[in-house]
């Protein structure tokens, strides 16, 4: 690694969970290819919570992805804690995923036959690392399921899944915390008890999270909101609030006109830095919605 390579890695293990850079992936090929991710750049400071919002179709998912390693871009890096992921091979993104990145998808994702204290400890297991049983028994009795310990997921409720889920993607303090719509299953009560312990591990734990949402009011929990449209960034809010972020995403799903202007942020604002603002909202062949 050249003094420069080496230079930047401690730069970005120092500042950066996540650095996207130009990042661009399609899917399909010839007539019927989406430019799923268009020059994405982004740019997530440790221990920021940050939501992904935008048109269904827009690219949130691939993003996410991506970002994890588990699509590789057609061009552009992705570095996660101070790791390129697009040099990386599939076993070296295997474990980069187990040691460094927490997911909580908004289906749960638990293994029913396991009690809650095992399926927070299971990936721990995966990687061959030791279980500190009182720390999986702490996490949970901060998280309101100290006396679930040993029920299997279908005694509890869908909110108490979903913080077994985030219990689970937790425990390893991993760099980066990937949650693709984690309150999209959820009844409004269960859903605030979610966002709430999010923030609080960002607030509290340090924790970096990465949140793609369609709810203005789960928007409004993060530190900022990067909206995407037709595979790119637009624009981006920090101190969000729910009125706000409805408004700025009721204006991404009405169409633009060709050749019109997608207003453009500031290349950076408080927390989020982000790249390709500056596009407008024009719209490519072969994605349409
Ligand atoms: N495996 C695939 N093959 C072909 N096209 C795909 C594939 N995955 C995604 N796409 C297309 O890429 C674009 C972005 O999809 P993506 O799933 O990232 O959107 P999204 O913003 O997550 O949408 P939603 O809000 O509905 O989940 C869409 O046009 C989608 O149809
Ligand atoms: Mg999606």
């Amino acid at each position: 690694m050249t003094r420069a390579a080496y230079a930047h890695q401690v730069t970005n293990k120092t500042t950066h969970a996540l650095e996207l850079r130009d990042v661009t992936k399609r899917h399909g090929a010839g007539d019927t290819a989406v430019t799923a991710l268009d020059r994405v750049s982004l740019s997530i400071p440790r221990g920021t919570f940050t939501a992904v919002m935008g048109p269904s179709g827009s690219g949130k998912s691939t993003l996410l992805h991506c970002a994890a390693g588990l699509d590789r871009p057609d061009s552009g890096s992705v570095v996660l804690d101070g790791h390129e992921l697009t040099d990386a091979d599939e076993t070296a993104l295997t474990r980069l995923r187990r040691e460094r990145m927490g997911f909580v998808f908004q289906s749960f994702n638990l293994v029913p036959t396991l009690t809650v204290a095992q399926n927070v400890a299971l990936p721990l297991e995966f990687a061959g690392r030791r279980v500190d049983g009182p720390q999986v028994r702490g996490l949970l009795a901060r998280l309101g399921l100290g006396d679930r310990l040993d029920h299997r997921p279908a005694e509890l409720s869908g909110g108490q899944q979903q913080r077994v889920a985030i219990a689970r993607a937790m425990l390893s303090r991993p760099a980066v915390v990937f949650a693709d719509e984690p309150t999209g299953a959820l009844d409004t009560q269960a859903a605030r008890d979610v966002l709430r312990i999010l923030r609080e591990a960002v607030d509290a734990g340090g924790q970096t999270i990465v949140m793609v949402t369609h709810d203005p009011v789960a928007g409004a929990y993060a530190d900022a909101v990067v909206f995407f449209s037709d595979g790119r960034i637009v624009d981006s809010m920090t101190r969000p609030d729910p009125a706000s972020v409805a408004a700025r995403m009721a204006r991404l799903s009405t169409p633009v006109p060709q050749g019109g202007n997608v207003p453009a942020a500031p290349i950076r604002q408080g927390g989020v830095q982000q790249g390709g603002v500056q596009q407008g909202g024009v719209r490519r062949g072969g994605d349409v919605r």
